[in-house]
């Protein structure tokens, strides 16, 4: 099975909408349709920080990674924020996921950003593909909602 990494376009709507919503249930996490709409007008604005890209196999949008580029202080360059990643759920373990974190990672390097990084679970099984990229830090979060 051929996977290709690329941009997301207005035309995936329909494959990627119930990818957001396997991907938003996977969280238990109920968003408002205003918050999806503008998830989803954003990442196709050339002019926003977030920005998606698709794994495409067979002609089928079968995985998603969303991201947010942002400044940081302790380097001129930007930093990405891979903050949703998804793979149909029938596809899974077939190296989709790697392939978009691999994606990413030369997308970067191209384009000179200084970090790619994300936050997940202690105990999220993925943790078996996200330790093939390095080990995790010592961080922990804070989180205030406001
Ligand atoms: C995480 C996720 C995107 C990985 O996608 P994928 O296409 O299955 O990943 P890969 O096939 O590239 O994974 C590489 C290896 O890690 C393993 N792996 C990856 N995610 C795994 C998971 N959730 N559970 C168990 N093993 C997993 C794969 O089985 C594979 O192992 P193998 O090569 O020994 O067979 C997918 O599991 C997913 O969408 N999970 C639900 C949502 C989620 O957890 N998102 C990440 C939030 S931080």
């Amino acid at each position: 099975m051929a996977v290709t990494v690329r941009a997301v376009r207005a035309e995936d709507y329909p494959q990627w909408r119930p990818l957001w919503d396997g991907y938003t249930h996977f969280y238990d996490c109920v968003l408002d349709e205003s918050v999806t709409a503008s998830t989803w007008e954003r990442a196709l604005d050339p002019h926003s920080s977030m920005f998606c890209r698709v794994a495409e196999s067979e002609g089928r949008v079968i995985g998603f990674a969303m991201c947010v580029l942002h400044e940081g202080t302790w380097s001129t360059a930007p930093l990405c924020y891979l903050e949703d990643l998804f793979v149909d759920a029938t596809q899974r373990g077939a190296g989709t996921g790697q392939a978009l974190i691999d994606a990413l990672m030369e997308e970067g390097k191209r384009e000179g950003w200084s970090k790619l990084y994300w936050v997940t679970r202690q105990n999220n099984p993925a943790r078996k593909l996200y330790d093939r990229f390095g080990e995790a830090d010592d961080y922990v979060r804070y989180r205030i909602s406001l």
